[in-house]
């Protein structure tokens, strides 16, 4: 399998993967070289081909048909490096890799310190359509929706973005996606009318919120819009821009566009870190250590801040609903590289004290 290599200028996510000719910088002081990166990813993806543990998610029927074999990894720098290998241009639906994006939207709106108050900040411990961890936090009189990376607080961010009708929201959160990904981003119609049609869960949930008075406008718009939202297709590479985006602190490294303020850039990072994974975030955060976030499409992103951003794909989850193979190769990667966020850079013994 070959390792595609882009040239940061002028090209595009969406380019043929060829390797480039042209002679490139060094990568800026504390990055990892092209080598290094390579290498890191090549491993990951030998290591993790041959894995066949966990099962597609079922409960939106259209996810139980995908490949269960695909797998792909992408890697992009804070300067514009991108890497990729295995099943890079597969489109897959982003699920919930799409809840921080959008809980950045609306901090950027709303403001982030309303955002922590109206739909709170802290783990739930639960699965990510708990219905339970609502009602727990209601009767500890913390935001019902737990935080908005869970579906609760995932749908009540879509209903409190500011749109005047549904298709001014739905606009919003496309807009938002695809400012990420630096390119215009489409929705599976086949995925979305598969989870519209069993998503009996959520539509609970969305009436809930209502009633807890958290959505203030039509919780059945709210929920559509949610579930447009996790049924965009993206591919890995698209993921790992959208990551490389909060890694530079809010700036698209390849379109050069502000997407959102540094501000925004951290605390998006840092509900990734608390609930990105769900309820194994802790495990995540003690294993790996970098801020991540998973979608039952087989998806997860993760962020080095200030350095880069890995997505890896493929469709096979554990228990918690996040993709075998992503966690196993992101965990290689980032671990071989020395990426965790916790981890202190050893500087040289400074020898004995002399007096
Ligand atoms: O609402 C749902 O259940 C899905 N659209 C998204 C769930 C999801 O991706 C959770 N991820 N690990």
């Amino acid at each position: 399998m070959a390792v595609a290599v882009l040239a940061a200028a002028g090209a595009s996510a969406q380019a043929p993967a060829q390797p480039t000719t042209r002679p490139r910088p060094p990568p800026a002081a504390g990055l990892p070289t092209d080598a290094e990166l390579q290498s890191a990813m090549q491993r990951a993806y030998t290591a993790n081909k041959g894995v066949t543990e966990g099962k597609n998610a079922d409960y939106i029927p259209a996810l139980a048909k995908v490949d269960p074999n695909l797998f792909g990894i992408a890697i992009l720098t804070v300067d514009g490096r991108v890497f990729s290998i295995g099943d890079t241009g597969q489109a897959f639906s982003i699920q919930s890799i799409s809840k921080p994006f959008v809980a950045a939207k609306l901090m950027s709106e709303m403001g982030i310190q309303q955002v922590e108050e109206k739909l709170g900040v802290n783990a739930t411990g639960e699965a990510f359509n708990s219905i339970e961890a609502i009602e727990r936090n209601k009767e500890a009189k913390d935001p019902p929706t737990g935080n908005p990376l869970v579906n609760a607080g995932a749908i009540a961010a879509v209903g409190n973005l500011k749109a005047a009708n549904a298709d001014a929201r739905w606009s919003s959160v496309l807009d938002t996606l695809g400012a990420f990904a630096g390119r215009n981003l489409v929705m599976d119609q086949e995925i979305y009318k598969s989870e519209a049609a069993t998503n009996t869960r959520n539509r609970s949930i969305a009436d809930l919120l209502k009633a807890y008075e958290v959505i203030p406008g039509n919780p059945a718009e709210a929920l559509d819009v949610y579930t447009r939202q996790c049924s965009v297709a993206v591919n890995v590479k698209d993921l790992a821009m959208m990551g490389a985006t909060l890694a530079t602190g809010g700036v698209n490294p390849l379109t050069g566009k502000r997407v959102v303020s540094p501000d925004v850039a951290e605390r998006t990072l840092a509900l990734m870190m608390t609930a990105g994974l769900y309820e194994d975030s802790g495990a995540w955060a003690f294993e790996v250590g970098v801020p991540a976030k998973s979608g039952v499409g087989g998806g997860i992103v993760a962020v080095v801040p200030g350095k880069y951003a890995v997505a890896a794909f493929s469709p096979r989850l554990d228990e918690a609903g996040n993709s075998v193979r992503a966690q196993k190769a992101i965990d290689s990667i980032v671990g071989e590289l020395g990426g965790s966020v916790f981890r202190v850079a050893q500087r040289p013994s400074p020898g004995p004290t002399r007096r």
